[in-house]
């Protein structure tokens, strides 16, 4: 099939402040002179902030990565991933055509597309919500039929519940991705026969529709400001050089209004901290750009500043740590052991002290400022819910 841009392109294009300040961060990931090595992070959030690949968006990305533009078109009409025209504003439907989806049932699945959003792959639905195409097999066979909707699997899909996802879509609401007949991941569908007592640490759903409902930005245009943009790659004694090869950008790149400041925050799309390449290179800011974190403040963190313990918890007992996303009974235990049993004790650390505690969990290091902690624990020190602490007291909870 011939990739080719769109006939009709914006004028121009800009990332949000917060999604350009996330992409001068992906940037800083790569050894000078390598920052071409970003392009498809890149496009793929110009995507997830538009829906789609504009003409204005390929250059303005080849233009941050110092590229032709030809380079630039080259990955994007190479990847069917990436979208070439404008897509349905509430959701993308890809349906898997290959041979166990076609075998199960994904004919079906297209004729629905077909009567339902347009009689062509790619068109518009009438009210323009909706688009659809078939794809090659998204590597879920077990649970074929299936169709990627937005950023998540929808398995094991008949024309009715396919028609019942439309209608959630349409009417606003994000159905849970997964399997749609009950089965928890590709299991058989009358259960496990085996490894049937391996329950601890069992999530609501499988992990990848609990990643998608924590997240929930299945099908949602993406500004940046959903998810908090860590940058561990930048701690170290090199983190202020300025990240090679990018060029002065067309839009000119504005402070980020992201909740958090760059640079103390987490990004879940992003590598786990601690795993990250470690960068030869300190980014520095670009002047009046949003690049991550000042060089100072990265020093600072750098170095990072043990927070108070204490030695044993007040007369009331412990909190229940866990209580804390990303905190499972071993990290509670290795933070008791540490002299930290409070939401309070928490609530109080500084940037130094998450860059010191997250150096020092050994075992789970970046964890305070992947999962966000400190935000977190001011809420549960207040006597507030979370979302995951509403979750977690449920007994529907991550295990580390
Ligand atoms: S054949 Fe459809 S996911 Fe593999």
């Amino acid at each position: 099939m011939l990739r080719r841009l769109h006939h009709e392109q914006p004028e121009n294009f800009a990332f949000t402040p917060a999604n350009q300040a996330w992409a001068e961060a992906q940037m800083t990931k790569y050894p000078e002179g390598r920052q071409a090595s970003a392009i498809i992070p890149l496009l793929w959030r110009a995507q997830e902030q538009e829906g789609w690949l504009s003409r204005p968006a390929i250059e303005h990305i080849s233009d941050m990565l110092g590229l032709a533009y030809i380079r630039g078109l080259e990955v994007a009409t190479f990847y069917f991933m990436f979208q070439l025209q404008p897509v349905g504003s509430i959701a993308h439907i890809q349906i898997c055509g290959t041979t166990t989806c076609m075998i199960c049932g994904a004919e079906d699945l297209v004729g629905l597309c077909k009567e339902r959003i347009a009689p062509n792959p790619h068109e518009l639905s009438a009210d323009g919500k909706f688009s659809w195409e078939e794809v090659e097999c998204l590597g879920a066979c077990a649970n074929a039929p299936m169709a990627q909707i937005g950023k998540d699997y929808y398995e094991d899909l008949t024309r009715d519940k396919l028609i019942a996802l439309l209608d959630d879509l349409s009417a606003g609401k994000v159905p849970v991705p997964g399997p749609q007949n009950g089965r928890y991941a590709s299991e058989p569908l009358s259960g496990l026969t085996s490894l049937t007592g391996h329950d601890s640490g069992k999530t609501q759903y499988n992990a990848s529709a609990q990643l998608a409902v924590d997240i929930g930005d299945s099908v949602k245009r993406i500004d940046g400001t959903e998810v908090p943009l860590l940058t561990p790659w930048l701690k170290g004694a090199n983190a202020d050089k300025k990240p090679a090869a990018a060029k002065k950008t067309k839009a000119a790149a504005k402070p980020a209004t992201s909740k958090r400041a760059v640079g103390e925050s987490s990004d879940k799309h992003s590598e786990t901290p601690g795993e990250a390449p470690k960068a030869k290179a300190k980014a520095k800011p670009k002047t009046g750009s949003v690049a991550p974190a000042p060089a100072k403040a990265d020093a600072a963190t750098a170095a990072g500043k043990k927070p108070r313990t204490m030695k044993a918890p007040r007369k009331a007992g412990a909190d229940d740590l866990k209580m804390i996303k990303g905190v499972g009974p071993k990290l509670e235990g290795l933070l008791n052991t540490m002299g930290y049993f409070h939401y309070d004790q928490i609530a109080k650390w500084d940037a130094q002290a998450v860059a010191w505690v997250d150096e020092n969990l050994e075992g789970f290091k970046g964890r305070v400022s992947r999962d966000n902690w400190v935000e977190q624990a001011v809420k549960l020190a207040a006597g507030e819910e979370t979302e995951f602490s509403t979750r977690a007291s449920k007994g529907n909870i991550y295990k580390d």
